[in-house]
């Protein structure tokens, strides 16, 4: 049975926590493939409100098995604070419903600390990462120096590589990032504890996924951030440090491109941004505001506000281009009640020159002026629609114009945080 992968095509915090929750339904397997606990997926059910960093959003599906692929960078203090919360709420209580890779990297508390250090030294030109180390994890990986799953399970191998790792990281930090070095006993016993309670979910989760699609179980691949944090498709420099577009569900989970089946975009009806960099559709007035404020826009995993604007269908389309995207979930459109006129972002002008695609340079993207269509608005609330003819005809409009734009099927539509508030079309 094919697969099916699901990514952000913004910026991130698309609500692809909630789409995943719903589509874990009808899936066996849910994998993680790429970034790390910069990631928050919220999912509501009844009146429990969980955010997830690191657990597959299928995790409050029993009997369903949660999956941390090798590309995702694994912090395991907070790996193991996310699966003693899920344990003591009845989660994750059968060990073999998660599965980790013995492949994917650890953070280290040095990443953390040069990710805040490199961040306050850059001011004003900071990217506004989460802080989390994310970005000095994933350049170990690439300077071939990362510890693995693998390496911190074995005592011998861990305080080799860690002792190695820390003679260079204290120089740097002492001399370069004027910051306190950090000592290797610490480290290496809370890391230490971490592996001990992490092993028993470790195993080559590849060789898993490969047997499970194989043997025509339903596996559904979780991405995470968006399309425009992409470490080679995005707002560059201002992105994360992975490749978050759906080809990167190959190489982050070890599965074949043959496997896949069809690509689904969450994409929120307007849009918002946490961090730095440009934003050609962000409204920093009361449009603004009243968009953060009814959207509950602030950071699942930080807790910043973030940046809100107009839906932009230039980026849209392109992350519809780039990830080859099947269909499209629209989430949130109940937060646009209210907003009259509505505003989308058709095109860029950049003095004279008109753009239909996003420009690589950040400086002409910082100077792009958004071309807007404007469409009617709604004052009736959606969150009682399950059905496309319950919204009001100037909502279904609205809808029907963002499909056009962004020239992919929407499959979903999704109209309050609750499970059931959703129209399914597809
Ligand atoms: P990092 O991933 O922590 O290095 O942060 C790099 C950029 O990506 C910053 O602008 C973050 O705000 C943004 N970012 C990282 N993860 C997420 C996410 O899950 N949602 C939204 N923005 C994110």
């Amino acid at each position: 049975m094919p697969a099916v992968v699901v990514v952000g095509v913004q910026w991130g915090d698309e609500g692809k926590g909630k789409v995943v929750d719903l589509l874990a339904r009808d899936n066996d397997i849910i994998v993680r493939f790429g970034g790390g606990n910069n990631a928050g997926h919220t999912l509501l059910v009844g009146d429990e409100r969980t955010v997830l960093h690191l657990i597959p959003s299928g995790v409050l599906h029993q009997g369903k098995i949660c999956v941390i692929g090798n590309g995702v960078v694994i912090d395991p203090e907070v790996l193991v604070a996310e699966l003693s919360a899920l344990r003591r709420r009845g989660y994750l209580t059968d060990d073999a419903c998660l599965k980790i890779s013995d492949e994917a990297h650890v953070i280290m508390p040095y990443h953390k600390a040069i990710d805040l250090a490199r961040e306050r030294l850059r001011g004003k030109g900071a990217v506004g990462t989460t802080g989390r180390g994310i970005g000095p994890t994933y350049e170990d990986k690439m300077a071939r120096t990362g510890i693995r799953v693998v390496d911190l399970l074995e005592e011998g191998t861990f305080r080799e590589k860690l002792e190695r790792n820390l003679e260079e990281k204290n120089i740097y930090l002492r001399s370069i990032l004027k910051e306190p070095g950090m000592e290797f006993g610490a480290i290496f016993d809370a890391y230490r504890q971490h592996a001990d309670r992490l092993r028993r979910y470790v195993t080559d989760t590849a060789l898993y996924l490969h047997d499970a699609i194989r043997d025509g179980r339903r596996v559904l691949f979780e991405g995470a951030q968006g399309t425009m944090l992409d470490v080679d498709h995005g707002t560059y420099p201002y992105v994360t440090s992975s490749n978050t577009v759906s080809g990167a569900v190959c190489a982050g989970a070890g599965v074949g491109p043959a496997s896949f089946q069809s690509v689904i975009g969450i994409c929120k009806a307007y849009t918002t941004r946490v961090g730095n960099g440009p934003f050609p559709t962000e409204e920093q007035g009361a449009i603004g505001e009243r968009l953060r404020e009814s959207g509950d826009e602030f950071g699942a995993t930080t807790g910043r506000p973030r940046r809100c604007g107009w839906f932009d269908a230039v980026l849209v389309r392109q992350a519809g281009r780039l990830n080859g995207l099947t269909g499209i979930a629209l989430t949130k459109l109940d937060v646009l009640t209210g907003l009259d006129p509505l505003r989308i972002c058709v095109r860029y002008r950049v003095g004279a020159q008109q753009f239909d695609t996003v420009p690589a340079s950040t400086r002409v993207l910082e100077r792009a002026i958004p071309e807007y269509e404007e469409m009617p608005g709604w004052t009736a609330p959606l969150r009682g629609a399950r059905r496309l003819a319950d919204l009001p005809p100037t909502a279904r409009r609205y809808v029907a114009r963002l499909e056009e734009l962004t020239a992919t099927p929407f499959t979903i539509v999704s109209v309050g945080a609750e499970r059931e508030e959703t129209i399914v079309l597809d």
